[in-house]
Protein backbone atom coordinates (compact mmCIF):
# COMPACT_ATOMS: atom_id res chain seq x y z
CA UNK A 1 0.00 0.00 0.00
CA UNK A 2 1.41 3.47 -1.01
CA UNK A 3 0.49 6.68 1.62
CA UNK A 4 0.61 9.77 -0.42
CA UNK A 5 -1.37 12.89 -0.97
CA UNK A 6 -3.30 14.31 -3.50
CA UNK A 7 -0.78 16.51 -4.77
CA UNK A 8 1.47 13.40 -5.83
CA UNK A 9 -1.46 11.23 -7.42
CA UNK A 10 0.13 12.13 -11.18
CA UNK A 11 3.18 10.02 -9.87
CA UNK A 12 0.46 6.74 -8.97
CA UNK A 13 -1.90 6.62 -11.46
CA UNK A 14 -2.83 2.94 -11.94
CA UNK A 15 -1.09 2.19 -8.56
CA UNK A 16 -3.49 1.26 -5.56
CA UNK A 17 -2.79 4.01 -2.46
CA UNK A 18 -3.86 5.79 0.51
CA UNK A 19 -4.94 8.96 1.50
CA UNK A 20 -5.82 10.73 4.45
CA UNK A 21 -8.28 13.98 4.82
CA UNK A 22 -11.78 15.28 4.99
CA UNK A 23 -14.93 15.37 3.01
CA UNK A 24 -15.12 18.47 1.02
CA UNK A 25 -18.25 17.70 -0.68
CA UNK A 26 -20.22 15.04 -0.72
CA UNK A 27 -23.14 14.31 -3.55
CA UNK A 28 -24.88 11.34 -4.18
CA UNK A 29 -26.48 9.67 -7.61
CA UNK A 30 -28.25 6.93 -5.86
CA UNK A 31 -25.94 4.68 -6.79
CA UNK A 32 -22.85 5.83 -6.84
CA UNK A 33 -21.44 8.26 -4.13
CA UNK A 34 -19.19 11.00 -5.24
CA UNK A 35 -16.81 12.15 -2.33
CA UNK A 36 -14.60 15.34 -2.92
CA UNK A 37 -12.32 14.50 -0.69
CA UNK A 38 -9.60 17.27 0.48
CA UNK A 39 -6.43 16.73 1.82
CA UNK A 40 -4.46 20.31 2.73
CA UNK A 41 -2.22 19.37 -0.87
CA UNK A 42 -5.29 19.34 -3.35
CA UNK A 43 -9.03 18.02 -3.70
CA UNK A 44 -9.44 14.72 -5.84
CA UNK A 45 -13.07 13.11 -6.42
CA UNK A 46 -13.68 9.55 -5.02
CA UNK A 47 -16.40 7.61 -6.06
CA UNK A 48 -18.33 5.46 -4.20
CA UNK A 49 -20.09 2.84 -6.00
CA UNK A 50 -22.96 0.65 -4.65
CA UNK A 51 -22.28 -3.19 -5.62
CA UNK A 52 -18.83 -2.70 -5.82
CA UNK A 53 -18.12 -2.48 -2.15
CA UNK A 54 -19.13 -4.38 0.61
CA UNK A 55 -23.00 -2.86 1.63
CA UNK A 56 -21.53 -2.02 5.18
CA UNK A 57 -19.04 0.17 3.15
CA UNK A 58 -21.15 1.91 0.98
CA UNK A 59 -23.81 2.56 4.19
CA UNK A 60 -20.84 3.90 6.50
CA UNK A 61 -20.35 6.28 3.12
CA UNK A 62 -23.63 7.55 2.59
CA UNK A 63 -23.53 9.01 6.19
CA UNK A 64 -20.45 10.90 5.32
CA UNK A 65 -20.98 14.40 6.18
CA UNK A 66 -19.01 17.44 5.34
CA UNK A 67 -15.50 18.00 6.73
CA UNK A 68 -15.86 13.94 8.37
CA UNK A 69 -11.98 12.78 8.29
CA UNK A 70 -11.55 9.71 6.51
CA UNK A 71 -8.84 7.20 5.10
CA UNK A 72 -9.63 6.14 1.44
CA UNK A 73 -8.49 3.68 -0.52
CA UNK A 74 -8.45 2.89 -3.94
CA UNK A 75 -6.40 2.35 -7.99
CA UNK A 76 -5.71 5.96 -9.19
CA UNK A 77 -6.92 7.11 -12.87
CA UNK A 78 -6.39 10.27 -14.85
CA UNK A 79 -9.60 11.92 -15.62
CA UNK A 80 -9.63 14.80 -17.77
CA UNK A 81 -13.02 15.94 -16.56
CA UNK A 82 -12.27 15.77 -12.49
CA UNK A 83 -11.45 18.31 -10.44
CA UNK A 84 -7.63 18.23 -10.02
CA UNK A 85 -7.65 16.03 -12.95
CA UNK A 86 -7.42 12.76 -11.83
CA UNK A 87 -10.33 10.32 -9.80
CA UNK A 88 -9.80 7.37 -6.98
CA UNK A 89 -12.62 4.64 -7.08
CA UNK A 90 -12.99 3.81 -3.31
CA UNK A 91 -11.97 0.16 -2.58
CA UNK A 92 -11.42 0.56 1.26
CA UNK A 93 -13.23 3.69 4.15
CA UNK A 94 -11.82 4.35 7.26
CA UNK A 95 -13.91 6.74 9.25
CA UNK A 96 -12.27 8.61 12.10
CA UNK A 97 -15.03 11.01 12.99
CA UNK A 98 -18.31 11.80 11.48
CA UNK A 99 -18.44 15.52 11.43
CA UNK A 100 -21.40 17.95 13.00
CA UNK A 101 -23.62 20.22 10.88
CA UNK A 102 -20.56 22.53 9.04
CA UNK A 103 -20.91 25.89 9.92
CA UNK A 104 -19.20 27.27 6.08
CA UNK A 105 -21.42 25.52 3.63
CA UNK A 106 -21.00 25.76 -0.19
CA UNK A 107 -23.54 28.87 -0.38
CA UNK A 108 -22.02 32.51 -0.04
CA UNK A 109 -21.33 33.91 3.56
CA UNK A 110 -20.39 36.92 4.67
CA UNK A 111 -17.05 38.22 5.72
CA UNK A 112 -18.10 38.78 9.38
CA UNK A 113 -19.38 35.20 9.58
CA UNK A 114 -16.20 34.04 8.00
CA UNK A 115 -13.63 35.72 9.96
CA UNK A 116 -15.68 34.73 13.11
CA UNK A 117 -15.00 31.19 11.84
CA UNK A 118 -11.47 31.63 10.38
CA UNK A 119 -9.89 28.39 12.08
CA UNK A 120 -12.64 26.46 9.60
CA UNK A 121 -12.55 29.16 6.71
CA UNK A 122 -8.73 28.18 6.05
CA UNK A 123 -9.86 25.06 5.02
CA UNK A 124 -11.48 25.91 2.03
CA UNK A 125 -9.70 26.09 -1.21
CA UNK A 126 -9.08 29.92 -1.85
CA UNK A 127 -7.68 30.16 1.42
CA UNK A 128 -5.41 27.14 1.44
CA UNK A 129 -4.18 28.84 -2.25
CA UNK A 130 -3.44 31.92 -0.80
CA UNK A 131 -1.79 30.73 2.26
CA UNK A 132 0.72 28.27 -0.17
CA UNK A 133 1.86 31.47 -1.94
CA UNK A 134 2.24 33.34 1.44
CA UNK A 135 4.69 30.33 2.31
CA UNK A 136 6.20 30.13 -0.98
CA UNK A 137 6.85 34.10 -0.81
CA UNK A 138 8.50 33.72 2.73
CA UNK A 139 10.84 31.29 1.37
CA UNK A 140 11.56 32.49 -1.67
CA UNK A 141 12.50 35.44 -0.01
CA UNK A 142 15.16 33.67 2.74
CA UNK A 143 16.42 31.90 -0.58
CA UNK A 144 17.12 34.97 -2.03
CA UNK A 145 18.93 36.27 0.90
CA UNK A 146 21.07 33.06 1.69
CA UNK A 147 22.35 33.28 -2.05
CA UNK A 148 23.05 36.47 -1.11
CA UNK A 149 25.27 35.35 1.65
CA UNK A 150 22.85 37.37 4.06
CA UNK A 151 22.86 36.40 7.31
CA UNK A 152 19.70 35.77 9.39
CA UNK A 153 20.10 37.66 12.52
CA UNK A 154 16.52 37.95 14.84
CA UNK A 155 15.26 41.00 16.31
CA UNK A 156 13.55 41.59 19.51
CA UNK A 157 9.88 41.88 19.83
CA UNK A 158 9.98 43.13 23.48
CA UNK A 159 11.63 46.78 23.25
CA UNK A 160 12.61 49.84 25.07
CA UNK A 161 12.39 52.04 22.23
CA UNK A 162 9.94 53.23 18.74
CA UNK A 163 11.20 52.75 15.52
CA UNK A 164 8.50 54.23 13.31
CA UNK A 165 7.14 56.81 15.36
CA UNK A 166 5.04 56.49 19.09
CA UNK A 167 1.61 57.17 18.10
CA UNK A 168 1.42 53.35 16.81
CA UNK A 169 3.12 51.67 19.81
CA UNK A 170 1.31 49.22 21.58
CA UNK A 171 2.78 49.15 25.41
CA UNK A 172 3.37 46.17 27.47
CA UNK A 173 4.48 45.99 31.02
CA UNK A 174 7.59 44.45 31.52
CA UNK A 175 8.28 43.53 35.21
CA UNK A 176 7.09 46.99 36.30
CA UNK A 177 8.82 48.76 33.34
CA UNK A 178 7.59 50.00 30.19
CA UNK A 179 8.12 47.98 27.44
CA UNK A 180 6.78 47.96 23.72
CA UNK A 181 6.18 45.24 20.79
CA UNK A 182 8.32 46.48 17.78
CA UNK A 183 6.92 47.93 15.23
CA UNK A 184 10.13 46.87 13.21
CA UNK A 185 13.44 45.06 13.77
CA UNK A 186 15.47 47.82 11.83
CA UNK A 187 17.41 49.50 14.90
CA UNK A 188 18.76 46.15 15.47
CA UNK A 189 19.46 45.42 12.18
CA UNK A 190 21.97 48.42 11.87
CA UNK A 191 23.62 46.97 14.69
CA UNK A 192 24.10 43.50 13.50
CA UNK A 193 24.66 44.53 10.31
CA UNK A 194 28.16 46.95 11.68
CA UNK A 195 28.81 42.87 13.20
CA UNK A 196 27.85 40.78 10.40
CA UNK A 197 27.81 42.83 7.23
CA UNK A 198 24.77 41.67 5.47
CA UNK A 199 21.83 40.64 7.63
CA UNK A 200 18.34 40.15 7.91
CA UNK A 201 15.43 39.81 10.23
CA UNK A 202 11.81 38.22 10.08
CA UNK A 203 9.26 38.04 12.66
CA UNK A 204 6.16 39.59 13.47
CA UNK A 205 5.74 43.52 14.27
CA UNK A 206 3.05 45.19 15.73
CA UNK A 207 1.17 48.59 14.89
CA UNK A 208 -1.68 49.67 16.75
CA UNK A 209 -3.35 51.10 14.12
CA UNK A 210 -5.83 53.42 15.11
CA UNK A 211 -7.88 52.98 11.51
CA UNK A 212 -9.84 50.27 9.40
CA UNK A 213 -8.26 49.82 6.39
CA UNK A 214 -7.84 47.00 3.54
CA UNK A 215 -3.89 47.98 3.90
CA UNK A 216 -3.35 47.42 7.50
CA UNK A 217 -2.92 44.70 10.03
CA UNK A 218 -1.94 45.26 13.70
CA UNK A 219 0.32 42.37 13.72
CA UNK A 220 1.82 42.26 10.54
CA UNK A 221 5.09 39.64 9.43
CA UNK A 222 7.76 41.67 8.25
CA UNK A 223 11.52 41.04 6.35
CA UNK A 224 13.99 43.34 6.84
CA UNK A 225 17.89 43.37 4.78
CA UNK A 226 20.07 45.52 6.60
CA UNK A 227 23.48 46.46 4.38
CA UNK A 228 26.65 48.10 5.72
CA UNK A 229 28.32 50.16 3.04
CA UNK A 230 25.40 50.54 0.64
CA UNK A 231 23.53 53.63 -0.24
CA UNK A 232 20.15 54.30 -1.54
CA UNK A 233 20.87 53.20 -4.77
CA UNK A 234 22.18 49.78 -3.22
CA UNK A 235 18.49 49.51 -1.53
CA UNK A 236 16.91 50.00 -4.35
CA UNK A 237 18.54 47.64 -6.02
CA UNK A 238 18.48 45.09 -3.82
CA UNK A 239 14.31 45.52 -3.56
CA UNK A 240 13.87 45.60 -7.08
CA UNK A 241 15.72 42.49 -7.64
CA UNK A 242 14.06 40.61 -4.63
CA UNK A 243 10.75 41.42 -6.07
CA UNK A 244 11.27 40.31 -9.30
CA UNK A 245 12.84 36.90 -7.72
CA UNK A 246 9.55 36.46 -5.54
CA UNK A 247 6.95 37.32 -8.59
CA UNK A 248 8.93 34.49 -11.06
CA UNK A 249 9.06 31.83 -7.96
CA UNK A 250 5.35 32.14 -6.89
CA UNK A 251 4.56 31.99 -10.84
CA UNK A 252 7.09 28.64 -11.33
CA UNK A 253 5.88 26.89 -8.44
CA UNK A 254 2.56 28.11 -7.22
CA UNK A 255 0.57 28.46 -10.57
CA UNK A 256 -1.43 26.19 -9.75
CA UNK A 257 -2.74 28.32 -6.45
CA UNK A 258 -2.82 31.44 -8.69
CA UNK A 259 -5.43 29.46 -11.25
CA UNK A 260 -7.52 28.68 -8.33
CA UNK A 261 -7.71 32.20 -7.21
CA UNK A 262 -8.05 33.47 -10.97
CA UNK A 263 -4.92 35.42 -10.93
CA UNK A 264 -4.35 37.44 -14.41
CA UNK A 265 -0.94 35.86 -14.36
CA UNK A 266 -0.19 37.87 -17.51
CA UNK A 267 -0.08 40.88 -15.09
CA UNK A 268 2.66 39.15 -12.62
CA UNK A 269 4.65 37.87 -16.01
CA UNK A 270 5.26 42.21 -16.71
CA UNK A 271 7.35 41.99 -13.62
CA UNK A 272 10.94 42.43 -15.12
CA UNK A 273 13.55 44.87 -14.27
CA UNK A 274 14.10 47.89 -14.31
CA UNK A 275 11.38 49.64 -11.81
CA UNK A 276 10.87 53.24 -13.11
CA UNK A 277 11.57 55.63 -10.20
CA UNK A 278 10.17 58.46 -9.68
CA UNK A 279 10.87 61.28 -6.96
CA UNK A 280 8.13 62.62 -4.23
CA UNK A 281 7.64 65.79 -6.36
CA UNK A 282 7.20 63.45 -9.40
CA UNK A 283 4.54 61.75 -7.92
CA UNK A 284 2.92 64.78 -6.26
CA UNK A 285 2.55 66.53 -9.62
CA UNK A 286 1.24 62.91 -11.20
CA UNK A 287 -1.07 62.88 -8.48
CA UNK A 288 -2.02 67.38 -8.97
CA UNK A 289 -2.61 66.15 -12.69
CA UNK A 290 -5.31 63.19 -12.09
CA UNK A 291 -7.16 66.07 -9.91
CA UNK A 292 -6.16 64.88 -6.81
CA UNK A 293 -5.97 67.45 -4.25
CA UNK A 294 -2.22 67.04 -2.76
CA UNK A 295 0.25 69.26 -1.61
CA UNK A 296 4.05 68.98 -1.40
CA UNK A 297 4.83 67.70 1.59
CA UNK A 298 1.85 65.83 3.04
CA UNK A 299 2.02 61.68 3.23
CA UNK A 300 -0.32 59.47 0.64
CA UNK A 301 -3.22 58.43 2.29
CA UNK A 302 -4.71 54.91 1.03
CA UNK A 303 -6.54 57.00 -2.27
CA UNK A 304 -3.70 58.87 -3.05
CA UNK A 305 -1.50 55.69 -3.58
CA UNK A 306 -3.73 53.99 -5.34
CA UNK A 307 -4.30 56.65 -7.82
CA UNK A 308 -0.22 56.35 -7.98
CA UNK A 309 -0.70 52.46 -8.13
CA UNK A 310 -2.72 52.47 -11.19
CA UNK A 311 -0.52 54.63 -13.19
CA UNK A 312 1.95 52.00 -13.69
CA UNK A 313 2.08 47.88 -15.08
CA UNK A 314 4.88 47.11 -12.66
CA UNK A 315 5.92 48.12 -9.28
CA UNK A 316 7.82 51.45 -9.12
CA UNK A 317 10.03 53.18 -6.56
CA UNK A 318 9.28 56.81 -5.20
CA UNK A 319 12.02 58.27 -3.43
CA UNK A 320 12.82 61.14 -1.50
CA UNK A 321 9.94 62.10 0.96
CA UNK A 322 10.02 64.78 2.67
CA UNK A 323 11.86 64.64 5.80
CA UNK A 324 8.94 65.85 7.67
CA UNK A 325 6.57 62.69 7.43
CA UNK A 326 9.35 59.96 7.45
CA UNK A 327 11.08 58.61 10.87
CA UNK A 328 14.04 60.03 12.76
CA UNK A 329 16.56 57.84 11.46
CA UNK A 330 16.49 58.12 7.94
CA UNK A 331 19.44 60.18 6.54
CA UNK A 332 18.86 63.23 4.44
CA UNK A 333 19.97 64.13 0.49
CA UNK A 334 23.04 66.43 1.30
CA UNK A 335 22.04 67.85 -1.70
CA UNK A 336 18.42 68.82 -0.57
CA UNK A 337 18.06 69.02 3.29
CA UNK A 338 14.12 69.00 3.46
CA UNK A 339 13.79 65.56 1.49
CA UNK A 340 15.10 62.19 2.98
CA UNK A 341 17.14 59.72 0.78
CA UNK A 342 14.57 57.05 1.36
CA UNK A 343 12.19 54.90 -0.78
CA UNK A 344 9.11 53.09 -0.82
CA UNK A 345 8.31 50.46 -3.51
CA UNK A 346 4.81 50.52 -4.80
CA UNK A 347 3.23 47.82 -6.27
CA UNK A 348 0.76 48.22 -9.73
CA UNK A 349 -3.00 47.15 -10.30
CA UNK A 350 -4.26 50.00 -7.24
CA UNK A 351 -1.99 48.23 -4.49
CA UNK A 352 0.38 50.57 -2.92
CA UNK A 353 3.48 50.78 -0.65
CA UNK A 354 5.01 47.17 0.26
CA UNK A 355 8.18 48.20 0.78
CA UNK A 356 9.48 50.98 2.93
CA UNK A 357 13.45 51.31 3.46
CA UNK A 358 16.22 53.84 2.83
CA UNK A 359 19.61 55.03 3.67
CA UNK A 360 20.13 55.52 7.62
CA UNK A 361 21.39 58.59 8.91
CA UNK A 362 25.14 57.72 9.81
CA UNK A 363 26.24 61.03 11.30
CA UNK A 364 26.11 61.51 15.43
CA UNK A 365 25.56 65.21 15.52
CA UNK A 366 22.42 64.82 13.00
CA UNK A 367 21.13 61.58 14.44
CA UNK A 368 21.07 63.14 18.21
CA UNK A 369 19.31 66.20 16.78
CA UNK A 370 16.74 64.39 15.33
CA UNK A 371 16.31 62.30 18.32
CA UNK A 372 15.59 65.80 19.63
CA UNK A 373 13.57 67.17 17.58
CA UNK A 374 10.87 64.08 17.57
CA UNK A 375 11.32 64.39 21.33
CA UNK A 376 12.18 60.86 22.21
CA UNK A 377 13.20 59.38 25.38
CA UNK A 378 17.23 59.82 24.66
CA UNK A 379 18.03 57.37 26.86
CA UNK A 380 16.28 54.52 24.89
CA UNK A 381 18.59 55.14 22.25
CA UNK A 382 21.79 55.68 23.59
CA UNK A 383 23.06 52.02 22.55
CA UNK A 384 21.98 53.12 19.19
CA UNK A 385 23.70 56.11 19.31
CA UNK A 386 26.61 53.88 19.80
CA UNK A 387 26.54 52.42 16.10
CA UNK A 388 27.23 56.09 15.17
CA UNK A 389 30.35 56.14 17.76
CA UNK A 390 32.25 53.42 16.71
CA UNK A 391 32.95 52.65 13.19
CA UNK A 392 29.83 54.36 11.73
CA UNK A 393 29.31 53.45 8.13
CA UNK A 394 26.72 54.67 5.57
CA UNK A 395 24.17 51.55 5.51
CA UNK A 396 20.85 51.48 4.03
CA UNK A 397 18.06 48.36 3.73
CA UNK A 398 14.21 47.86 3.79
CA UNK A 399 11.36 46.31 5.28
CA UNK A 400 8.57 44.11 2.88
CA UNK A 401 5.25 43.19 4.40
CA UNK A 402 4.69 39.99 3.89
CA UNK A 403 0.96 40.61 3.69
CA UNK A 404 0.78 43.11 1.41
CA UNK A 405 3.17 41.87 -0.62
CA UNK A 406 0.96 38.49 -0.81
CA UNK A 407 -2.27 40.53 -0.96
CA UNK A 408 -0.58 42.11 -4.19
CA UNK A 409 0.84 38.77 -5.85
CA UNK A 410 -2.69 36.55 -5.35
CA UNK A 411 -4.50 40.14 -6.64
CA UNK A 412 -6.89 40.40 -2.88
CA UNK A 413 -9.35 42.77 -1.83
CA UNK A 414 -8.06 43.01 1.69
CA UNK A 415 -4.50 41.94 3.95
CA UNK A 416 -7.11 39.63 6.37
CA UNK A 417 -6.86 36.90 3.65
CA UNK A 418 -2.87 37.13 3.56
CA UNK A 419 -2.15 35.91 7.03
CA UNK A 420 -3.88 32.47 9.03
CA UNK A 421 -5.17 34.65 11.55
CA UNK A 422 -5.56 38.31 11.03
CA UNK A 423 -5.23 40.71 13.91
CA UNK A 424 -7.42 43.72 12.87
CA UNK A 425 -8.21 46.77 15.32
CA UNK A 426 -11.81 44.96 15.98
CA UNK A 427 -11.00 41.97 15.57
CA UNK A 428 -8.81 39.03 17.85
CA UNK A 429 -10.38 36.41 17.41
CA UNK A 430 -10.04 33.40 17.01
O1 LIG B 1 7.35 51.43 5.80
P1 LIG B 1 7.53 50.76 7.11
O2 LIG B 1 6.86 51.34 8.28
O3 LIG B 1 9.11 50.67 7.31
C1 LIG B 1 9.74 50.20 8.42
O4 LIG B 1 9.23 49.70 9.37
C2 LIG B 1 11.24 50.23 8.28
N1 LIG B 1 11.81 50.32 9.62
C3 LIG B 1 11.67 48.99 7.55
C4 LIG B 1 13.17 48.98 7.28
O5 LIG B 1 13.65 49.85 6.60
N2 LIG B 1 13.86 48.00 7.81
O6 LIG B 1 7.07 49.24 6.98
C5 LIG B 1 7.65 48.40 6.03
C6 LIG B 1 6.58 47.61 5.32
C7 LIG B 1 5.57 48.45 4.57
O7 LIG B 1 6.03 48.82 3.30
C8 LIG B 1 4.39 47.51 4.50
O8 LIG B 1 4.58 46.56 3.48
C9 LIG B 1 4.47 46.79 5.82
O9 LIG B 1 5.80 46.88 6.26
N3 LIG B 1 3.57 47.37 6.81
C10 LIG B 1 2.34 46.91 7.09
N4 LIG B 1 1.67 45.87 6.60
C11 LIG B 1 0.44 45.63 7.10
N5 LIG B 1 -0.13 46.36 8.08
C12 LIG B 1 0.52 47.41 8.60
N6 LIG B 1 -0.05 48.10 9.58
C13 LIG B 1 1.83 47.73 8.12
N7 LIG B 1 2.73 48.67 8.42
C14 LIG B 1 3.79 48.43 7.62
MG1 LIG C 1 6.31 52.95 4.97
Amino acid sequence: MIDTTIEHLDRHVGQEIRLRGWVYNARSSGKILFLLVRDGTGIVQCPVVKGEVPEEMFAQAEKLTQESSLEVQGFVREDKRAPGGYEMTVKGLKVFQIAEPYPITPKEHGTAFLMEHRHLWLRSKRQNAILRVRSEVIQAMRDFLAEREFVCMDAPIFTPNAVEGTTTLFETDYFGEKAYLSQSGQLYNEATAAAFGKVYCFGPCFRAEKSKTRRHLTELWMLEPEMAYADLDDEMALAEDMTVYLVERVLSRRRRELQDLERDTSKLEKVKKPFPRISYDEACALLQKKGVDFAWGGDFGGGDETVLANQFEVPFFVHRFPAAIKAFYMKRDPARPEVILGADLLAPEGYGEIIGGGEREDDLAALEKRIGEEKLPRAAYEWYLDLRRFGSVPHSGFGIGVERAVAWICHLDHLREAIPFPRLLERMYP
